[in-house]
């Protein structure tokens, strides 16, 4: 069985009135537990990949699975078993965080939506949950009062970690995760990162300009240029032995830096 599919899927965007064809039919699969690597240039269509597989965007042609289940159309009232099994970081945490919101309602968030209250397998936001929260992603129970602008970049990062995980999903999408961060922050947001993933057997999808935090959190890599995938393999082999001009671009790119 696997955790998310793609067959076929395509992703169409309408700009200026013209259709653009952001991502042309692919087809992908995830098991669950794998780490799966998405690089490429800018605007070659990761996040639009990405976005695909949690049902954020729909397909113009073909279809996009989750636990073998189709999630093409799905109205919103079936969308909660979706939303507690698969979750999303955001690269930015200043933008992804509201920011009038205290830190106890921003972590707290997936566990009031009334499509996982329905479930009735997502816990109470208890004070003890939304502590347990934060204290997990490495920051205290007295931040729950705070509001994003009363912490730091990287601690922002680990509270959009934090509402990401306390849904306890298989799969989460994480667009550059660390890239907004200061570089002195970003190895412990990418440990943190890494460390959830291993305790919980995440399935992950790591999009990322950045091949070396590829290598270190992912076995597979798929390698995207203008909507295509061109390369794709087990991480050790593309990133050492590149195929494709494109990829031995981005890895040329890599170690001239
Ligand atoms: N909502 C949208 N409407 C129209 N075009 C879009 C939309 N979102 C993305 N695009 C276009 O689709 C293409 C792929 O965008 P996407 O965001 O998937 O790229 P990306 O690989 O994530 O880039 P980056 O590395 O810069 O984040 C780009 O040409 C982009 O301009
Ligand atoms: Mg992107």
């Amino acid at each position: 069985m696997s955790i998310v599919e793609l067959r076929g899927a395509e992703v169409t965007y309408r700009r200026a009135g013209q259709p653009f064809v952001a991502l042309h039919p692919t087809d992908v699969v995830i098991e669950p537990g794998e780490r799966v690597g998405v690089v490429g240039g800018s605007g070659s269509g990761k996040t639009t990949m990405a976005r695909l597989m949690l049902g954020l965007v729909p397909p113009s042609q073909g279809d996009a699975l989750f636990d073998d289940r189709s999630i093409v159309g799905l109205p919103e009232r079936q969308r909660g078993w979706l939303r507690a099994r698969a979750s999303m970081v955001f690269q930015d945490p200043n933008s992804s965080l509201n920011p009038r919101m205290k830190l106890r309602d921003i972590v707290g968030e997936p566990l009031r939506s009334p499509v996982l209250r329905n479930r009735g397998d997502v816990p109470e936001p208890t004070p003890e949950v939304l502590a347990g929260a934060l204290e997990g992603v490495g920051l205290t129970a007295e931040m729950l009062d705070r509001y994003p602008h009363q912490l730091s970049g990287g601690q922002r990062q680990r509270v959009a970690i934090a509402r990401a995980l306390i849904s306890d999903p298989a799969f989460l999408v994480a667009d550059e995760p660390v890239s907004a961060l200061d570089v002195s922050v970003r190895a412990q947001v990418l440990n943190l990162l890494t460390d959830e993933v291993n305790e919980r057997s995440l399935a992950l999808v790591l999009v990322s300009h950045d091949l070396a935090i590829v290598r270190h959190l992912c076995e597979r890599v798929l390698v995207v240029e203008r909507g295509h995938i061109v390369e794709q393999g087990a991480v050790a082999d593309v990133l050492d032995n590149p195929q494709h001009p494109y990829t031995q671009a981005l890895v040329d790119a890599t170690l001239s830096l």
